[in-house]
Order: C-alpha cells, then sequence, then structure tokens
C-alpha cells in the first residue's frame, strides 16, 4: 500500500505570498497531497519565504534550523518564494536537508518538480531566469478564506526601486488578461465571495496582453460582478497612478473607498536616490485627486527610514508630508540593506540607532495623526464586514471599506457570522481602530 503524501506549508511575507500558497496548497492537493497542521505529521515542509528585509529572510533561516531535527525522520523540505529565488541553490549549502528551491516564477512547473521528489531526487530548484512572460494561473486554487479571494492581475515588477529586491525575486513585470481576471471574479462570486483584493507589486502599471482594458476599467469591471460587495487592491506606484481610477471608485460603490499609495520618503533628494521616479510634488497632486473625490476615500501609505543618505533634514521632510496627507494608515520601516540591489552599494550613513529614533518619532507623530482622524469618525453609522471574534474581548472584529479596523459588541445570542456585513455606530476611536455599536 502506498503511503499517504502529506504536506505542511508555512507561509512569510505580502498578500502575494499569502495568495501564491493559496495556488501552491491546491496544485498539491491535485497531485494528491493532503495539508496536515504540524510539521512533525508531514511527509513534505514547504516554507515560501520573504525577502523584503534582512529580519524576514533571517526568520526563514531560523526556522529551518530549528526544524533540521525533523530530517532524521525522512521528511523532505522544500524552500518556496523570494528567499529561494534569490538565495538559489546556495540554500543547498547551507541547509543540505532541503530538496527543492523554487521562485514564485517556476511554480507553474510545481507537478513535474513534486514526481521528481517523490522519485527521490534531492537537488530541484525552480529558478527560471526573471524574463518569464508567463503567469500562474490554476483553477485549483485553495482559497483559505469563504468571503475574501485575492485575484492576481499583475505579476513581478519592471521598478527596481534601489532598495528593493523584488525585481529580482519575482521577475519581469507580466499582466494577466482581463479576460480571465473576470473570468475567475465571476466564478469565486458564485461560490458566494463578495470581497475581492486584486494583487500585484504595482496593479496600476497593469496592461491587459489584449489590449481589452485599462487597470481603471478593469477594476470597474471587477466591481460590477454580480454579488460582490467589496474591491480592493493593493498595491499602487504613485508613478502609474492615473485619475481615471478615482474616478472608477466615484463611479462604482463596491470599489472600497482606500487608496494604498506607497510614498516611501517626502525628500525629492531621497525618492531621486531611491529610483522612485517621482518628487513630493507629484506625489502630493494624486493625492489632491483622491481629496477631491466626492466619496470620501481613506489614504495610506509605506515609509522607509533611514535610506543611505537621508539627513535630519531629509527626515523632516518625510514627516512634514505625513503631516500634510494626514494618513488613515502607514506602514513604516527601518531601511534594510539587500543583496543584488543597487543602495548596496550606497554609504549607508544612518546608524541603526538613529533609524529606530527616526522610526519611533515618525509613529508617534503617525498615531497623533491617526488619533485625529479616527475620532472625527465617532457618531458615524458605517458598514462593517465581520472577520471574527476576539474571545479575550468578547468582541467581533471587523474591517470598514475604508480599510479600518472595527471591534463591537453584539447583543444577538448567537454572534453574525464572518463575511457578514452589518451597520455599526461608531461610539470610540483609537489611534488604530474604531469601536461600535450594532444599529
Ligand atoms: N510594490 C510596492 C511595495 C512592495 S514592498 C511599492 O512599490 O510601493 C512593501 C514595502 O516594503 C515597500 O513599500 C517599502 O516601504 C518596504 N521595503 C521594501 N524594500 C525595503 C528595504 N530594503 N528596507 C526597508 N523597507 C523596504
Ligand atoms: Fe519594489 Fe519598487 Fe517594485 Fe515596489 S515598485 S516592488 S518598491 S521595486
Ligand atoms: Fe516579501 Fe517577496 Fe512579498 S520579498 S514582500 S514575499 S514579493
Amino acid at each position: 500500500m502506498a503511503t499517504e503524501k502529506t504536506f505542511y506549508l508555512e507561509t512569510f511575507g505580502c498578500q502575494m505570498n499569502a495568495h501564491d500558497s493559496e495556488k501552491v496548497i491546491g496544485t498539491l492537493r491535485q497531485q494528491g497531497y493532503r495539508q496536515v497542521e504540524s510539521e512533525e505529521d508531514a511527509g513534505l515542509i514547504l516554507y515560501n519565504t520573504c525577502s523584503i528585509r534582512d529580519k524576514a529572510e533571517q526568520k526563514v533561516f531560523h526556522r529551518l534550523n530549528d526544524s533540521k531535527r525533523l530530517h532524521k525522520e525522512g521528511k523532505r523540505f522544500g524552500v518556496l518564494g523570494c528567499v529561494a529565488q534569490q538565495e538559489g541553490e546556495k540554500i543547498f549549502e547551507r541547509a543540505p536537508y532541503v530538496s527543492l528551491v523554487s521562485g514564485s516564477a517556476s511554480y507553474r512547473k510545481l507537478p513535474e518538480m513534486l514526481t521528481r521528489l517523490e522519485a527521490g531526487e534531492t537537488r530541484i530548484t525552480g529558478l527560471g531566469d526573471r524574463q518569464t512572460n508567463e503567469t500562474f494561473e490554476t483553477e485549483f486554487t485553495a482559497r483559505q478564506s469563504l468571503y475574501r479571494g485575492y485575484i492576481t492581475i499583475v505579476e513581478g515588477c519592471d521598478k527596481f526601486c534601489s532598495y528593493c529586491v523584488v525585481p529580482y525575486t519575482r521577475g519581469k513585470e507580466r499582466s494577466r488578461s482581463s479576460r480571465s481576471v473576470l473570468n475567475e471574479a465571476w466564478r469565486i462570486a458564485d461560490l458566494g465571495y463578495t470581497e475581492i483584493q486584486l494583487l500585484g507589486q504595482n496593479v496600476n502599471s497593469y496592461r491587459d496582453p489584449e489590449g481589452k482594458c485599462s487597470f481603471a476599467e478593469l477594476l470597474a469591471a471587477v466591481g460590477e460582478v454580480p454579488g460582490i460587495r467589496r474591491v480592493r487592491f493593493t498595491t499602487s506606484h504613485p508613478k502609474d497612478f492615473t485619475r481615471d481610477i478615482v474616478e472608477a471608485i466615484d463611479r462604482v460603490p463596491t470599489l472600497c473607498n482606500h487608496v494604498h499609495l506607497p510614498v516611501q520618503s517626502g525628500s525629492a533628494r531621497v525618492l531621486e536616490r531611491m529610483g522612485r521616479e517621482y518628487t513630493p510634488e507629484w506625489y502630493l497632486e494624486r493625492i489632491g485627486w483622491v481629496k477631491a473625490a466626492r466619496r470620501q476615500i481613506s489614504l495610506s501609505t509605506d515609509i522607509i527610514v533611514g535610506f543611505p543618505g537621508e539627513t535630519e533634514n531629509d527626515f523632516i521632510q518625510t514627516i512634514d508630508l505625513l503631516v500634510e496627507v494626514q494618513f488613515d494608515c502607514v506602514f513604516a520601516f527601518k531601511y534594510s540593506a539587500r543583496p543584488n540591489t543597487p543602495a548596496l552599494k550606497m554609504i549607508d550613513t544612518v546608524s541603526e540607532d538613529e533609524k529606530a529614533k527616526r522610526l519611533q518619532v515618525l509613529l508617534e507623530r503617525q498615531r497623533n495623526i491617526q488619533k485625529g482622524n479616527y475620532s472625527k469618525r465617532i457618531g458615524e453609522i458605517i458598514e462593517v464586514m465581520v472577520e471574527g471574534l476576539n474571545s479575550t474581548r468578547g468582541q467581533i472584529v471587523g474591517r470598514s471599506s475604508q480599510n479600518i479596523p472595527v471591534n463591537f459588541r453584539c447583543a444577538q445570542p448567537i454572534a453574525p457570522a464572518p463575511g457578514s456585513y452589518l451597520r455599526v455606530r461608531v461610539t470610540v476611536a483609537y489611534p488604530n481602530s474604531l469601536v461600535g455599536e450594532v444599529v
């Protein structure tokens, strides 16, 4: 009797990695594998890895080191994702018990790689060069949520910001056809999904290979799929952010009134060195479009502090930009030098202590901004999509269309199911969430 094929998969990194894992799980199931919850129970242990900052990469190697002891039991190990693509065969040297190393651009070949693994091969690689035109589409996606469905529309990135590994780890930018994106949207709407999140490292540089529609048109078309109540998209690049995206949000009510537009820095000099291809003025012009919309669109951003050469004055310009825009949410990171990137050759002038200090100052300022923004919402009635239950606080947790976490108590004996939509009156505002009551 053949032994059962089982796998354990752990995911690090961004939503794109999370969604890749859903496709990998679906592919493995299709190959006769069963997913298990612990490494101990699995015949094949997979890590889908992230390399965006050094800490993320180190986490994976620690994880591999921790689970090394399991190798004696004859388990197989595979490293997938961005660290796999970046480090390639070096992973076999660092962790000799690993048998499979594959970047995301090679997942189409997974069935073939699994067959070789089962035949006992121990040095299997999927590290195809970054020039691939193919996207990884599969009907076997094993979505982890029953109500929020991710759909990839663009893979890879051609921007080559000077600090970033993504163009090297995910390859050349390539878009899926709008036909195939819309087919998937219809299919998951039929399955009962009500929220769709369109994914890409740079969704607004979307180019339909069949030439049928622009990003804004695709966005609107997804929003018009019957049954869909919310559409989100991440991430947008300021260089490619066009006015028709704002017009689409104004016109199509299912498009969430939230735009995540990473700025990285408020200093023209630093942006130039980052290779971002825009100035603070260019960025603020796009923010102006969003603020001029009829709907109240929430704004969020990403910031890197302590980029090589960032002076105190550059940093103050970033703070000034945060004060001017009044974002509802900011993801801020200390600059981390990454392999292969041009910034690696720049002299890292800002000490670790100074980076930490700047990050602290920035987060504190932003906290006050959010406190102000969120308290203006007290008294408003907003639609919340339920995500789950926080049992320690006895609260239902959910999210508004603007992507703000909203927690509330529910008087009904049975808690509303995840994925349901409720109207909630905001009663309390914290810097990172709202509290309310069901109306
Ligand atoms: N494609 C998106 C961002 C993807 S990575 C964009 O262009 O905006 C997510 C965030 O990680 C980036 O916005 C940036 O703020 C941060 N990041 C990327 N590389 C980094 C590095 N080397 N050090 C610190 N933060 C980094
Ligand atoms: Fe990285 Fe820049 Fe591409 Fe974003 S746009 S993924 S920061 S290279
Ligand atoms: Fe990390 Fe790769 Fe995403 S580096 S952030 S998993 S694209």
